[in-house]
């Protein structure tokens, strides 16, 4: 690493490979990574969390293969470039395990408990008392993902916040007892609310694979149409003449996380601005469907080049898994480096420590010599 990369800031992300990566993902952190990597002030890891993904799926290891690849697809497809973003696989990297065990020491059960993001999975998952170990300590194996590699930042949904300040506390504990070697990590949330929490189809809930609400990014053009048209709107807006209502509306919320200005001239020229739109369906006279059918055409030029990138890694698998090998070989020096430094501040690297043995060496002839003394006197 020369002096320059050292100074640059890190950040870092992971997924779960539990399902293909949707819109939610894009607008939440894929869009800004994709960006982030353009940024000369950082560096980007981009990671696959299988061992987080398995902590709530260790029946279904298939489950956990299969999505890799379709995570792996899905960043290279969105533009995360392996030539300007280390992309790796968690599980590859053993030395986040061995940190992980050094973390655990440092935080409670209850504290565990306390936490709201993992308070909610609990419920969701429906675990009741049997809640895996694993599960039930992710939060410290994502600390040791972040601070493996010095992550300044980590772009991320509000979710994720209850688990970064888990990891701060760590990172402080550690500091206040061992000496400071670890970075304290923040996130940097999406710009607006919407991106935040983008919600499903349905208006039900925010976007999710197992509420069966999303559009995916890998999702055929025809897909795309047909779940836009389907989507929920204002059940009072039944002629085009009544007014309408924007609150929980999908399409209009989906056109404030994607639409810009240059759309209207593009496929509704009748409009200038979002505004103008959203007061006219306000006033009534403007039907739903001509608002679905203009976010059809934004979300269908948003999602062609990412399909189109998409379809050439997947004719080419093999290289897929080649990114994947290369960028974890990669991270795994700098997470080797991390831990190196961690065991050394705990004292627990016996063997390349000359002043150790010197400490001790030096303890037991003064005992020695002590005690020679002691029999001359006695003599
Ligand atoms: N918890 C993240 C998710 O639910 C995945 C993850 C694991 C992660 N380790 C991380 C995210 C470290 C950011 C940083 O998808």
């Amino acid at each position: 690493m020369d002096t320059k990369e050292q100074k640059k800031e890190i950040l870092l992300t992971g997924d779960r490979p539990t399902g293909q990566l949707h819109l939610g993902h894009y607008v939440g952190t894929l869009r800004k990574r994709v960006e982030l990597q353009d940024d000369p002030r950082f560096k980007q890891y981009v990671f696959i969390s299988d061992l987080q993904a398995l902590t709530d799926n260790a029946r279904d290891p298939e489950k956990i293969r299969n999505n890799l690849i379709e995570v792996a697809l899905d960043y290279l497809a969105v533009g995360i470039d392996p030539k300007k973003s280390t992309i790796f696989v968690q599980s590859q990297i053993p030395e986040l395990a061995e940190l992980t065990m050094y973390y655990m020491n440092l935080v409670t059960l209850a504290r565990l408990h306390r936490n709201p993001t993992i308070k909610s999975e609990i419920k969701d998952r429906g675990f009741g008392d049997n809640i895996p170990t694993g599960f039930m300590t992710y939060p410290i194996s994502q600390a040791a993902d972040i601070t493996a590699f010095n992550a300044k930042y980590v772009p991320g949904g509000e979710d994720q916040e209850p688990i970064i300040e888990q990891t701060r506390e760590i990172v402080r504990s550690f500091n206040n007892i061992y000496g400071k070697i670890l970075v304290e990590p923040y996130m940097i949330l999406p710009g607006n609310d919407v991106c935040n929490r983008l919600p499903g189809i349905d208006g039900k809930g925010k976007m999710s694979k197992s509420l069966g609400n999303a559009i995916y990014l890998a999702d055929e053009p025809s897909v795309i149409k047909k779940k836009v048209m389907s989507m929920f709107t204002d059940p009072l807006h039944l002629r085009i003449e009544d007014p309408g209502h924007l609150e929980g509306n999908i399409p209009f919320i989906y056109l404030k996380a994607f639409c810009k200005p240059e759309h209207f001239a593009k496929y509704l020229p009748e409009y200038k601005s979002l505004t103008e739109l959203e007061q006219h369906y306000q006033r009534g006279g403007l039907g739903d469907g001509t608002v679905k059918k203009f976010l059809n055409a934004i979300l269908q030029e948003e999602l062609q080049p990412i399909r189109e990138r998409r379809q050439f890694y997947q004719a080419n698998i093999e290289l897929v898994y080649n990114i994947l090998e290369d960028g974890s070989k990669e991270a795994r020096k700098v997470a080797a480096e991390t831990l190196k430094k961690v065991r050394r501040a705990i004292g627990i690297e016996y063997f390349d420590d000359a002043e150790l043995k010197r400490t001790y060496q030096n303890k037991y002839n003064n005992i020695l010599s002590q005690a020679a003394a002691m029999q001359k006197k006695t003599k």
